[in-house]
């Protein structure tokens, strides 16, 4: 990993108030005569220091300033205090997300589309690798032929799950994927499948008009947990930008077991598929929210 110091400090500036050791996560800086100065020969890119520092006198620079800029929504570059958020909006808007399975035709334009995987990358991720990737198809054209690409992998799946010798040959040797399968989804893909095919319904991405496929690289420590987080923050953004999103988990098993799929849409086979996300102006409105079941909580306690 790349762990190559970009901290730069005017000394000028500093005035030794330390707080730029004391939330750096690396030991990249020490204070030496008054002075904040580099001293460690590792960083993680954080940038905690930079904004922190209450002289502005230190950059960082792998973090160009305009990485996060945005071309949808005006975002001011202050920083919200911990409890300064009105916590009651925030979980109103977790809680009026909704997966949507009915989508307008209207694209939803690709700066919209940039802003979204941008504020995807707020998201924390480990050792601040960053090794997410997004692949956007931003057009229903696109998402159509994605469709089709992954029609293809459950056709086959589905011809190889009908056939009992091969169910029973795998099941006794352990492997009994195929027979849940069978047992769980055959039926209900094989009636998708022929609808599909006869221009019906897109049970897969519900008529989208985009999708973006979050991916990691091989160099990712935490791939799945950064590209999940990353999701959850587009998921939640795009809502309050007036999306409708729904994460397709029948795509990203497709995109797992057929290294084609990913061929197909120029993803390298060393990257990692870990959640496709549909997209569009939603075509769907609720009257209230919706609850959840208990959840399964437990405390420990010495
Ligand atoms: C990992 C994952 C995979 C999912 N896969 C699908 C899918 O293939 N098709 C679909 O319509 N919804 C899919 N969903 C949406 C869930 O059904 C949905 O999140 C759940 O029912 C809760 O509803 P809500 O998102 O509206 O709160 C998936 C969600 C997650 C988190
Ligand atoms: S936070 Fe800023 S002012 Fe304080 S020691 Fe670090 S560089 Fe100097």
């Amino acid at each position: 990993m790349d762990r190559t110091v970009t901290t730069i400090i005017d000394a000028e500036r500093c005035t030794g108030c330390g707080l730029c050791i004391r939330v750096c996560p690396s030991e990249t800086l020490s204070l030496e005569n008054g002075k904040a100065v580099v001293t460690g020969s590792e960083s993680i890119g954080c940038g905690h220091c930079q904004a922190v520092c209450p002289a502005d006198a230190i950059r960082v620079e792998a973090l160009p300033d305009d990485a996060l800029a945005l071309e949808t929504i005006p975002v001011s570059d202050r920083w919200i205090p911990h409890g300064a958020f009105d916590s009651a909006e925030l979980v109103g808007l977790m809680r009026s997300r909704r997966s949507c399975r009915n989508f307008h035709d209207r694209p939803v334009g690709r700066p919209l589309l940039r802003d979204l995987v941008k504020i995807g990358t707020t998201a924390p991720s480990g050792s601040n690798r960053q090794q997410w990737t997004f692949t956007v198809l931003p057009e229903r054209r696109a998402v159509k032929a994605l469709a089709e690409t992954v029609a293809g992998f459950f056709r086959k799946l589905n011809r190889r799950a009908a056939n009992p010798v091969l169910r029973s040959l795998l099941g006794m040797v352990g492997r009994k994927e195929l027979a849940t399968y069978y047992r769980d989804y055959h039926r209900a893909i094989e009636e998708k499948l022929s609808d599909w095919e006869q221009g019906g319904r897109d049970w897969l991405f519900w008529g989208a008009p985009a999708v973006i496929v979050v991916g990691s690289t091989p160099e990712a420590v935490c791939p799945a947990e950064d590209a999940m987080l990353a999701t959850g923050n587009m998921l939640l953004a795009a809502h309050a930008m007036g999306l409708g999103t729904c994460a397709i988990g029948f795509a990203v098993a497709a995109m797992k077991n057929d290294p084609a799929i990913l061929d197909r849409l120029g993803i390298p086979r060393t990257e990692a598929v870990w959640a496709v996300i549909a997209m569009g102006w939603p075509d769907e409105a609720y009257q209230r929210l919706a609850g959840r079941k208990p959840a399964m909580v437990r405390f420990f306690e010495v």
